[in-house]
């Protein structure tokens, strides 16, 4: 009367309470095409090894072909008494084709099973993860390649500090993305590893061929301890890192596109598909997406947490606590691609302001370091012309005057190396163009950045 796979020991049912409490099939089904493909790599090993007989290894690919269809034509009610995803598809199987059914989890675990279903479907998630930030990355250098000319203020402690160009800043999140898109790949080699023929946890007495099934699933190595096989989720804790960062990086840039649609910046518009309006103030456009983007980034470092908490103090090899990664992990990968799925459009459709932009940047006293390079130029001790040029600051703000505004006379009570092509030196577009340095806002150098980083998405 116990109706459990694993009944055998029992002498009663668990109860439905904890049926409800342990069962993870509401989440763990997203798995399902994994732990297929999975198993019939497992069956076809299983039989190239003589462990079960040729035609139980094809009845058992062919019932597990069937069951796939039907899972993905909506056809199978999934039922919370068998648990997880691994034990309701091998019910399902067996209910299908009969004894061989029952062959099916010979010299295998779900300790290994789980282990490699996750593994095969982060890889799968990492690859379009990638895919998404490689999108965003060829829009952002699209749009520097509009804006190489786009001066605007850059800011230290959100004061204007030097001029830079929109494209130059644009080109900073291309770094930024291109770094999280390296951490992937990298956090995609030690997720490519197959855990299967780890068993329970010691492995098993069966002759089984690990490479067979790695070299069918794809997978590019093999686990080479069975317990760190089944308890290591440390793949998991990267990915949820990597893609904290990301959320990091997505967060700062919402931060600015909210702060430059304010009415006090007016850098940047919105785009009317991407905005939304208020209930009660007529007025309002509010740039929802960028702050609910913001505001994910909360859940994803919460899941970062929540896994590496959850992981700390577990003894070898598995535990049931380690089922809670599963929903930590769905969640960051769909917080992740919604986000990074909304964002690249959201950027793409703004419309820039490049007169309030330039305006910005005139108005900060952005070219005041200019000025004091200038007169380093002509013999003055960069200390001093510091000081000399703060002066001058201090004067234009009293006159509510810029420093490009300041006659001649002006310039040399305060500084008398000044001559008359100081005008040139501290015209913004100048002060920007003189940037050429690698890495610097400069349009050649900016366009060169864009080369490299076209060349490097090409290569990937
Ligand atoms: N549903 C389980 C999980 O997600 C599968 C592995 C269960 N293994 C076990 N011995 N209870 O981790």
């Amino acid at each position: 009367q116990v109706t459990k796979l694993w009944g055998g020991r029992f002498q009663k049912d668990t109860a439905g309470l904890v049926d409800d409490f342990h069962s993870s099939i509401s989440f763990d089904q997203r798995l399902y095409r994994y732990d297929i493909r999975g198993s019939q790599a497992h069956a076809r090993m299983l039989a190239r090894q003589g462990i079960i007989a040729p035609e139980e290894a094809e009845q058992i690919v062919s019932g597990l072909e069937e069951i796939l269809a039907d899972i993905e034509a909506g056809r199978v009610q999934f039922s919370v008494e068998a648990e997880d995803i691994h034990m309701n598809i091998e019910q399902l199987l067996t209910r299908r084709i009969g004894p061989a059914g029952k062959k099916l989890h010979t010299a295998r675990s779900r300790n290994d099973q789980v282990a490699l279903d996750v593994r095969l479907y982060l890889k799968d998630e990492i690859d379009q993860v990638t895919g998404l930030l490689e999108q965003l990355q060829k829009t952002l250098l699209d749009l520097a390649e509009e804006h190489l000319d786009t001066v605007m203020p850059g800011y230290t402690h959100l004061q204007r500090a030097q001029p830079v160009t929109l494209a130059h800043h644009f080109m900073a999140y291309v770094q930024m993305f291109a770094r999280d898109v390296e951490r992937l790949r990298d956090c995609r080699r030690r997720t490519d590893v197959l855990p299967l023929g780890a068993g329970a946890l010691a492995g098993t007495t069966f002759p089984v061929d690990p490479a067979y099934v790695a070299e069918q699933l794809g997978f590019a190595a093999v686990a080479e301890n069975s317990l760190d096989a089944v308890s290591d989720r440390d793949f998991m804790v990267e990915f949820v890192a990597a893609a904290a960062l990301i959320m990091v990086h997505l967060s700062r840039f919402c931060e600015e596109i909210i702060l430059w649609s304010s009415a006090e910046f007016a850098f940047v518009e919105l785009d009317d598909a991407f905005s939304t309006g208020s209930s009660m103030m007529p007025q309002k456009k509010n740039p929802d997406v960028a702050e609910l983007s913001r505001g994910k980034a909360g859940r994803v470092f919460g899941h970062l947490m929540g896994l590496l908490t959850m992981l700390k103090g577990l003894p070898l090899a598995y535990n049931k606590d380690m089922q809670e990664d599963k929903e930590a992990l769905f969640d960051t990968v769909d917080t992740v691609k919604k986000c990074l799925t909304v964002f690249t459009p959201m950027v793409a459709t703004m419309k820039i302001r490049r007169e309030n932009m330039a305006r910005a940047a005139r108005g900060g006293f952005t070219n005041a370091t200019d000025l004091a390079d200038y007169l380093v130029g002509r013999g003055v001790p960069f200390r001093e012309a510091h000081a000399m040029v703060g002066r001058l600051v201090y004067y234009c703000l009293e006159q509510g005057k810029s420093l490009e505004e300041l006659t001649l006379d002006e310039f040399r009570q305060f500084a008398p190396a000044v001559g008359d092509d100081v005008y040139r030196a501290i015209d913004i577009r100048q002060c920007v163009a003189k940037r050429r340095v690698l890495g610097g806002p400069a349009p050649e150098a900016v366009r060169e950045a864009i080369a490299r980083a076209r060349e490097r998405l090409q290569n990937q």
